[in-house]
């Protein structure tokens, strides 16, 4: 994927050739690499908000670009975003309620208001708000985590397959970032929905993926389970990366049946 012009001698590769599939069954990948190294270039490409100058993307082992209008329409709901800042998602305006229905009613998954309010508080429930505290207010009157927490649930109530999540949780404190990581940890086990967790934190990638994928400089130079990722390295910038991850914080409840990383 490049950027900028040749002519103008603007070119950027941010991303090289790379090749990542999903697994079909529903699992948690994480992107793990530092700023710049093309993490969130990837997942726009997959999420179709940006078109590969080279390659492509397959949803269901078709092209993106040759999707016709019904299969099109299937992967935007299937494949849903949350990104790092959960306010700017919203329009100060509007009740988050609205933020809440509008993707239903678009996708025609709800017939009546009844039903989409329904659908609305399992959702709510699922990433562990309370719908009484957090329905009929205002953007600015919720907290960070709770306007994540809702971008979540909104993505969720679409019934998607994958959740693509870029930096969800860098924005938060590390409290609700546990909270957070863990109602997307539940979404796996208890909704069979993929994520695809983008992240500068091998921890917490550490902690919650079935899969880490480590980028460095546009391309992808490891991928594996998490525990051969972090024990036994395989390139230099992998090495580098787990020598830098600080010690495991106790005080942190993750909540999640999984080991710490060594020291
Ligand atoms: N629209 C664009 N135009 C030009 N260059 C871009 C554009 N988007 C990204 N880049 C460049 O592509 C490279 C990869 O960027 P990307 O945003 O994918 O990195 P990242 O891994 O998500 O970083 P971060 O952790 O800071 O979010 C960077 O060098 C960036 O400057
Ligand atoms: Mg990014």
């Amino acid at each position: 994927m490049a950027f900028g012009s040749k002519r103008a001698n603007t070119l950027k590769l941010a991303l090289h050739e790379v090749s990542l599939a999903l697994p079909t069954e529903p699992a948690i990948t994480a992107i793990v690499g530092e700023s710049g190294s093309g993490k969130t270039t990837m997942t726009r490409l997959m999420l179709g908000l940006q078109a590969p100058t080279q390659g492509s993307v397959l949803y269901d082992g078709q092209d993106l670009s040759q999707l016709d209008r019904s299969a099109f329409a299937r992967y935007r709901r299937e494949v849903q975003a949350v990104f790092q800042d959960p306010y700017s998602v919203y329009n100060p305006f509007y009740k988050v309620d609205r933020s809440l229905l509008l993707p239903l009613q678009r996708f025609g998954l709800t017939k009546t208001r009844d039903e989409a309010y329904a659908r609305i508080h399992q959702c709510l429930e699922a990433v562990g708000l309370r719908p009484g505290d957090t329905l009929g207010r205002y953007p600015h009157q919720l907290s960070g985590g709770q306007r994540q927490r809702i971008m979540i649930a909104r993505a969720l109530s679409l019934r998607p397959r994958v959740i693509v999540a870029d930096e969800p949780v860098s924005m938060v404190d590390a409290s609700l970032r546990a909270t957070i990581l863990e109602s997307l940890y539940r979404l796996k086990t208890e909704q069979q929905v993929s994520l695809l967790y983008v992240t500068h934190d091998l921890t917490t990638a550490y902690q919650i993926a079935d899969r880490i994928v480590v980028m460095f400089n546009g391309e992808i130079v490891e991928e594996g389970e998490p525990e051969r990722v972090i024990h036994a390295p395989r390139h230099a910038y992998t090495r580098s990366l787990v020598s830098a991850v600080p010690p495991p914080d106790p005080t942190i409840d993750w909540g999640l049946d999984v080991e710490e990383l060594p020291a």
